[in-house]
């Protein structure tokens, strides 16, 4: 089953066309990575998926995104985020906050749970399947700016998690961390999509190669191409595609 699709989706900000019309299918249970230079809309294309883009008073959108055959802008708005969750690049945790209210803030606001039972239970199963929970059983009440840089990240991918999202986006996710974190990420990348489907923005082919499944390249607001990530590294079609991946693009 096609997860998202996106039908020429354009967007503006004031009179700057960034986006030019990116019409693109994801499948349900991937990697898919969007990967291209810096400023070349990987960030608009993402935020657009779950309308986070509307937050800019700026952006103008036309086309349309589908998940899983509908439309999100016929969606309630609450409904598209908690579907479709994300997750920054900068790890933006509530820092005062506890760990444990962290994950459990957005359970409570959506009434996701309904026991205080229940919502330990969601917020164990979210530290788990963000691979945190061994390392913070037992300071849940601690404040979140407590955690390193990975664990914040992995605590905003929690946070995401325990609203049991059909698609997790993930934009640049492990740009500012170290590789040792960045390399759990990607590890936790693998074993998430098992269960959801995953869009990640990087502008590191190298990390496009490790963890998707498939790969579309932006270039100026447009998709040069897309398809299976082992045929467009072994056998990129478009010569703007192969001179990216060999490091020739300015
Ligand atoms: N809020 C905004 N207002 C105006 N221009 C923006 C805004 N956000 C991004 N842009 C511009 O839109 C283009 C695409 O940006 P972005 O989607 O962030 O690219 P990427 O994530 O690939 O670096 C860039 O030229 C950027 O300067
Ligand atoms: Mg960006």
């Amino acid at each position: 089953m096609i997860a998202v699709e996106t039908v020429n989706l354009r967007v503006w900000y004031d009179n700057k066309e960034v986006l030019k019309g990116v019409s693109l299918k994801i499948p349900e249970n991937v990697c898919f990575a969007i990967m291209g230079p810096s400023g070349c809309g990987k960030s608009t294309f993402l935020r657009t998926l779950n309308r986070i883009i509307e937050l800019n008073e700026n952006a103008r959108v036309e086309g349309d995104v589908l998940l899983f055959g509908k439309s999100v802008f016929k969606m309630d708005v609450v409904e598209v985020r908690r579907q479709i969750g994300m997750v920054f690049q900068i790890p933006n945790p509530f820092p005062h906050m506890s760990i444990y209210d962290n994950v459990a803030l957005g359970v409570k606001f959506n009434r996701l749970a309904r026991s205080k039972r229940e919502l330990d239970e969601i917020v164990e199963w979210a530290l788990k399947k963000s691979a945190l929970w061994d390392e913070v059983k037992d300071r849940l009440k601690e404040r979140a700016s407590s955690l390193s840089g990975g664990q914040m990240q992995r605590l905003c991918i929690a946070r995401a998690l325990a609203m049991k999202p059909k698609v997790l986006l993930m934009d640049e996710p492990t740009a500012n961390l170290d590789p040792v974190s960045a390399n759990k990420i990607e590890e936790l990348i693998d074993e998430l999509k098992r269960e959801l489907t995953i869009v990640i923005v990087t502008h590191s082919p190298a990390q496009a190669s490790r963890v998707s499944d498939y790969v579309a390249f932006l270039y100026m607001g447009e998709l040069i191409e897309v398809g299976r990530t082992e045929e467009v590294f072994e056998n990129p079609k478009n010569e703007l595609t192969e001179r990216y991946l060999t490091g020739r693009m300015g």
